[in-house]
Parts: C-alpha cells; sequence; structure tokens
C-alpha cells in the first residue's frame, strides 16, 4: 500500500465502533437471557472472531450492517473455538467458559499463539477453574470445574485478565474481588452492570457476585483508538472532527498527552450513551512539544502508543515513553516494530527494555516498511507517512482489516 505525503490534511471522519465495546456485547449477549442489538459495531476480523466462537458454542449471532442480533445460549456447548487474531476473544473466553462451567479449546493464528496466557490462566485457577495451556500458550483448554469467589491480586494492569476473572466470577460460588495495579479500561464492569450483574466498581477494586445476566441492546461508540491517528493527522498536517467517539476516562490517554505535547483540541456534544461517555473530538494542527510519559498513564492510551510515538517523532525536543514493557507482548512487539517503523522512515529513535526515547525532527523524510502483521502498526505508519516529505510504501497493511477495515478508504478520501 503506497501512502502519498500529504501537506494538508482536513476532513470530518466516521470511525468504526469500539473494538473493546463490540466484543463484550457481543460475548456478554451470547450468555444473557434474551436478545440484544449491537448497532454501530466493529466488523474487523478481531470482532468477528468473537461472534464465530460465541456461535459455535450455541449462541445466535446474526450481523447485518453495522449491527449485530445477538441471541443468549441457554446453556453453551462444548466446542473448539478459533480466535484467529484476537487477545480479547481468547481471554475472555478463557472466564467465561470457566464462570459457564463448559468445556472450550481456544487456538489462534501465529501472532496469538505467541501471547501469553498464563497471565490470564493462573488467577482463574485460584478460583478453582481447570485450565491447561501449552506452556504458557495457545491452545487453551478449559474444563468445566466449581469455582469459588476469592480475594485475587492481578499481576498486570489488563482490563482482558481482569474481564476473564469477572465472567468467571459470575458463575463462583460467594463473592470474589479483584484488584489491579492500575485502573484498565472498564468496559466490562459498565456493560455488565446495566444487564444486572452483582457487580460494584471502586477505584483499582471490582467485587463481583454470582449473577446471572439480562440481553441489552448496545450502541457501539466510535473506537478512540481507531480516531486517534486520525486525531494525530489533525495534529500534524490540518484539520480533523470525529464524530461520537467513546471518551471513557480509562481510554482517553491520549488527551493527557495531547495536553502536554501542545496539541489544540476541543471536544463537543459530550453524552452518555449506553452507559459510555461519547464526544465528538476536534484536533487542530499544532507545534509539538516532546513529553515523558510513565508507568502510570500506560494503561489509558496502550493501544495508541505507536501513534503517539509518531507525534513525538514530529515534536520539538526528546520524548520520553518509559513503562510501557506490555507493548512487547501485543499483536507484535509494540516496542521493536515501533522503532523499527520509525527509523524505516527517518525518525530517530531508541528502543528502551520499557519504551522509547524518540528525538523529534522538523520533518520525517518517508520510506518504506512492514506492518509486521500488527493493525496498529500499519495505521500508524500511514499517518506517518502522510506528514512525511516523500511519503512510502508499507508491506502487509491489510491488516489494517482486524480494527480498521476501511482506514485507508478514509486516509485517501
Ligand atoms: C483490551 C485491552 C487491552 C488492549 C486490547 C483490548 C480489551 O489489552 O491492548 O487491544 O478489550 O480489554 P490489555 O488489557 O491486556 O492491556
Amino acid at each position: 500500500m503506497n501512502v502519498r505525503p500529504r501537506t494538508q490534511f482536513f476532513g470530518e471522519f466516521r470511525i468504526p465502533g469500539d473494538k473493546s465495546v463490540t466484543h463484550r456485547a457481543i460475548l456478554f449477549n451470547g450468555i444473557a437471557r434474551g436478545e440484544a442489538v449491537v448497532t454501530d459495531a466493529l466488523l474487523g476480523a478481531d470482532c468477528l472472531s468473537s461472534a464465530a466462537c460465541m456461535r459455535a458454542l450455541g449462541a445466535q449471532v446474526e450481523v447485518d450492517g453495522t449491527s449485530i442480533r445477538v441471541r443468549g445460549a441457554e446453556r453453551l456447548r462444548a466446542a473448539d473455538c478459533d480466535c484467529g487474531n484476537s487477545g480479547t476473544t481468547m481471554r475472555l473466553l478463557m472466564g467465561l467458559a470457566a464462570g459457564q462451567g463448559v468445556q472450550v479449546r481456544l487456538t489462534g493464528d501465529a501472532s496469538l499463539s505467541r501471547r501469553p496466557m498464563e497471565r490470564v490462566a493462573a488467577p482463574l485457577r485460584l478460583l478453582g477453574a481447570d485450565i491447561e495451556t501449552a506452556d504458557g500458550h495457545a491452545p487453551v483448554t478449559v474444563r468445566p470445574a466449581p469455582l469459588f469467589g476469592r480475594a485475587v491480586d492481578t499481576k498486570v494492569a489488563s482490563a482482558q485478565v481482569k474481564s476473564a476473572l469477572i465472567l468467571a466470577a459470575l458463575g463462583a460460588e460467594g463473592e470474589t474481588v479483584i484488584r489491579e495495579p492500575l485502573l484498565s479500561r472498564d468496559h466490562t464492569e459498565r456493560m455488565l452492570a446495566a444487564m444486572g450483574a452483582d457487580i460494584r466498581a471502586e477505584g483499582c477494586t471490582v467485587t463481583v457476585g454470582r449473577s446471572a445476566l439480562r440481553a441489552v441492546d448496545v450502541a457501539v461508540p466510535a473506537d478512540i483508538s481507531g480516531a486517534a491517528y486520525f486525531m494525530a493527522l489533525g495534529a500534524l498536517c490540518g484539520e480533523t472532527l470525529c464524530r461520537s467517539v467513546g471518551v471513557n476516562p480509562t481510554r482517553t490517554g491520549i488527551l493527557r498527552v495531547f495536553d502536554q505535547m501542545g496539541v489544540r483540541y476541543a471536544l463537543g456534544h459530550e453524552r452518555t450513551v449506553c452507559g459510555e461517555p461519547v464526544a465528538d473530538i476536534r484536533v487542530r494542527k499544532s507545534p509539538l512539544r516532546a513529553v515523558h510519559l510513565g508507568r502510570a498513564i500506560m494503561p489509558s492510551l496502550i493501544d495508541e502508543l505507536p501513534v503517539i510515538a509518531v507525534l513525538c517523532a514530529c515534536a520539538e525536543g526528546e520524548s520520553v515513553i518509559e513503562g510501557a514493557e506490555e507493548l512487547r507482548v501485543k499483536e507484535s512487539d509494540r516496542i521493536r516494530t515501533t522503532a523499527a517503523m520509525l527509523a524505516a522512515i527517518g525518525g530517530d529513535v531508541e528502543e528502551k527494555p520499557d519504551g522509547f526515547i524518540i528525538r523529534g525532527k522538523k520533518s520525517l523524510r518517508g520510506g518504506n516498511f512492514d506492518a509486521c502483521a500488527d493493525h496498529r502498526i500499519a495505521m500508524s505508519g500511514a499517518v506517518a507517512l502522510a506528514a512525511s516529505e516523500r511519503g512510502g510504501d508499507i508491506a502487509g497493511a491489510e491488516c489494517v482489516d482486524i480494527s480498521f477495515p476501511n482506514f485507508f478508504d478514509l486516509l485517501n478520501s
């Protein structure tokens, strides 16, 4: 895929639905009583993996345009589930299957099969779950076993780990108290509360009792992780407006980064839709300052770090990003792949075990790079090429289908 340089980039963009919210709307309604309609859903490959897995487990899931109709199974049936590239599908299904007492075997593609699964399996076993991983990785087998609520401290601030524990706790006897080191995204807590679950969240602690769920319709906000690419293009090249973007405070670390970098932006039409805060986000071209980002902010912008690194590469001064070692276990090793992408197009970046040092330049030269089968590297690099002097080619750019199938149509529109 060729990306040409754009000295000016202006426009209003309809960003696809939030990936995290779409996964949850499919998975949770798949075990709820009744029927739900999920509108403005993301139909990227990852969410389609969740839909296919819930179908295999016995739920009815019908996709029609950007709407998904889900009818929960009264009782899930044992199944083999192919989670594709989707970590969220595999990890949440581990907890869901344990909580529902159903046998599943979970497999994934080459990238997903390299990602750590014991971070979910080990705390689930503390509740009594019978889970087997292949040396810490997929394939993962979950067998029915009685679960008992207890207090569990998670080692990493991960919404996937937290959500798996919450889903298991729905089927455990007694109360489960989950504490995480830093607050990760809380879409699970919000949606399950709306579905009638016995769940309370306070700071980094979630308390869950055994619960049955009732189906809820979900209007999915636009994904701030997808909007981030067009917000960055506004900051670098012109002015962009993204409508109805989810601005849940556990996801808006990028706005705090904009504050520190001097990016001019404004939120408009702020409202709450299906329990999630939503707003229109307008971003204008701005002179950028370097930033220093540490561990505390990481959970709120973890998926945006590659595109934030692109902004740092175009900012005045030296930016330091640390405490971001979670990037090493995403769809690719994103510390390595982000650094390689930036270096290939003329950026000055130094890789650290837990982040980057990036020395900003007035402009990036442009050049060719490989997306390394990682959608966020492809899209972050596309932003960098659009803002560069010469543009360039991205090898393997089709992986954007994972979370943003029409990304290049919007970029070239
Ligand atoms: C997600 C949580 C994040 C994020 C991923 C989606 C979710 O992972 O990187 O893209 O939907 O729960 P971790 O919670 O493991 O950091």
